[in-house]
């Protein structure tokens, strides 16, 4: 029997990572950061040089670096042809332009099979914007979480250094409008999904609510 697949999506400061993560620890399953995969292929994009407005060029490219996640809850990894890019990766330069390179197609392609590969035969939480509706779309739970725009700006800003509230929101207001409004797998909330809203729930009550879901729906 295929093992348990839990599909975490919403947009960014929801608490996507920290539930996805005390979920996977507390039933023993693995961790997949797809943000950090999309992510690092910007990382590269950057490093090369390619122009990120061109989405052309981004797609000529997108099959050259090689990206590979480790799954591990207590500490996921992720290199780029063999570089440890967890740290550069979450720097202004990659957040501010992610966006752009999620949304070419050629990006999505390569990205999700290797997400699927990952996935394989499950026993994971993955986390991302389009896990329930295109990655796993078989996942025995969906959990699509939210929180207000206060509180997303709010945890966002403590953790990143030197950012203020307001520029947090307005950088993470982009960022929605750019990964909802794309053509290729948009943000959005998966049929059979259940929405949690987590502005005013500590971490442990979300976790303790997906935990709650998991054993409802397995
Ligand atoms: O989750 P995180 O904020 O690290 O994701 C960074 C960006 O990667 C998102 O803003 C979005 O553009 C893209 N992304 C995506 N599909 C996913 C995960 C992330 O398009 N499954």
């Amino acid at each position: 029997m295929a093992g348990l697949v839990v599909a975490m999506d919403g947009p960014s400061g929801s608490g996507k990572s920290s539930v996805s993560r005390g979920v996977a620890r507390a039933l023993g399953l693995r961790y997949l950061d797809t943000g950090a995969m999309y992510r690092a292929m910007t990382w590269w994009m950057l490093r090369e040089g390619v122009d990120l407005t061109d989405p052309a060029a981004i797609a000529a490219r997108c099959g050259e670096p090689e990206v590979v996640s480790g799954t591990d809850p207590d500490g996921p990894t992720i290199h780029v042809d063999g570089v440890d890019v967890a740290g550069p990766i979450r720097e202004a330069d990659v957040t501010g332009a992610v966006s752009l390179v999620a949304a070419v197609p050629e990006v999505r392609a390569r990205l999700v099979a290797l997400q699927r590969e990952i996935v394989g035969d499950g026993d994971i939480v993955v986390e991302g914007r389009d896990i329930g509706t295109v990655v796993c779309p078989d996942a025995a739970v969906k959990v699509y979480l939210t929180a207000s725009p206060e509180a997303r700006a709010l945890r966002r800003s403590a953790e990143v250094a030197g950012s203020t509230v307001e520029a947090q929101r307005e950088a993470m207001a982009r960022r929605d409008t750019l990964d909802s409004t794309r053509k290729t797998d948009p943000l959005s909330m998966a049929e059979g999904a259940v929405e949690l809203d987590t502005t005013d729930l500590t971490l442990d009550e979300v976790i303790a609510e997906v935990l709650r879901l998991v054993k409802e729906r397995t």
